[in-house]
């Protein structure tokens, strides 16, 4: 847990830390996020997360709270007071307080909050050694999944029959057949040609920091990205599986619906993909 929060311009320890009954975040989810990874004290691709921060607050007119510069100290100083090592910084901004109307209030001042608690990165690695279980569910959600949104409820309901029907992520299935993402991840395959496939971002999808980072990654390694939709019946027959996000960093698949990918353990290109994920973050 984290100890000190910010909320509104103060750090606050946690257990004091609040926001109005009337914010519009709790009224309404009228919200956006981030997840900020944090290793050995170093935020991971903290610019790209912003800029997606910025523009998901754009999308949604919504006031940025501060400026970058301010929020950048913030940030570090959060994990400076909670004296975290490896970690994830949750950010929220919301359109802020006001009488609960369903449309925008003429004025409110965005609140925003964050919280800084550890992340266990070698744990993390360690699952990835074995590889994970996923199970497939209905993708209900909006049509503006490229805003990261605090509105999260079909994202909740997924993960948590996922995990009832003994997987670790959902893999969301829309309704011709095509993955379009995890509930709270990105997904991949490896085809038989030892192509990378991964659903496109103008596709109503979540625009993954971690999964900007693999593609550019792979094109070092010189793995081919194609960005393309991909069906269950392709995953289920796929060379490999694997998801990216900034907690599970990049993590192999290796079941789907109780069926083996591949031979049932990390293939090679996913491990490749791990390793030197980890190698970036540790640069
Ligand atoms: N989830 N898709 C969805 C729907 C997500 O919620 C996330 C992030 C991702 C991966 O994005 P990134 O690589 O930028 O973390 C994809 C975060 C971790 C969360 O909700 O806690």
């Amino acid at each position: 847990m984290s100890r000190i929060a910010y909320v509104n311009g103060s750090y606050v320890p946690t257990a004091d830390a609040f926001v109005h009954i009337n914010d519009r975040g709790f009224q309404f989810a009228d919200g956006v996020y981030e997840g900020i990874t944090v290793r050995r004290k170093q935020m991971i691709d903290l610019e790209p997360h912003l800029d997606r921060l910025w523009r998901s607050m754009r999308e949604l007119k919504m006031d940025a709270p501060m400026a970058r510069g301010p929020m950048r100290i913030v940030l570090r100083e959060l994990i400076r007071r909670n004296r975290i090592s490896d970690g994830f910084l949750y950010l929220q901004v919301t359109r802020g307080e006001a009488v609960r109307d369903h449309a925008f209030p003429e004025f409110s001042i965005p609140s925003f909050v964050a919280t800084c608690r550890r992340l266990n990165l070698a744990g993390v690695r360690a699952r990835a050694t074995g590889g994970i279980a996923v199970s497939t569910q209905p993708d209900i959600r909006w049509g503006r999944c490229d805003v990261k949104s605090t509105s999260l409820l079909p994202n909740i309901l997924a993960k948590q029959a996922a995990r009832e029907a003994g997987g670790f992520e959902a893999v969301l299935v829309d309704n011709d057949g095509y993955v379009t993402e995890g509930s709270s991840t990105n997904m991949w395959i490896v085809t038989h040609n030892g192509v990378l496939k991964t659903r496109s971002t103008e596709d109503n999808i979540l625009a993954g920091i971690t999964r900007a980072r693999v593609k550019s990654i792979a094109k070092k390694l010189q793995i081919q990205v194609e960005e393309e939709s991909f069906s269950v019946n392709e995953a289920l027959s796929a060379q490999e599986m694997f998801l990216t996000s900034s907690t599970s960093c990049a993590m192999p698949i290796v079941e789907l619906d109780g069926q083996k990918i591949g031979d049932g353990t990390p293939g090679p290109v996913a491990k490749r993909l791990v390793e030197a994920y980890f190698d970036f973050m540790d640069d």
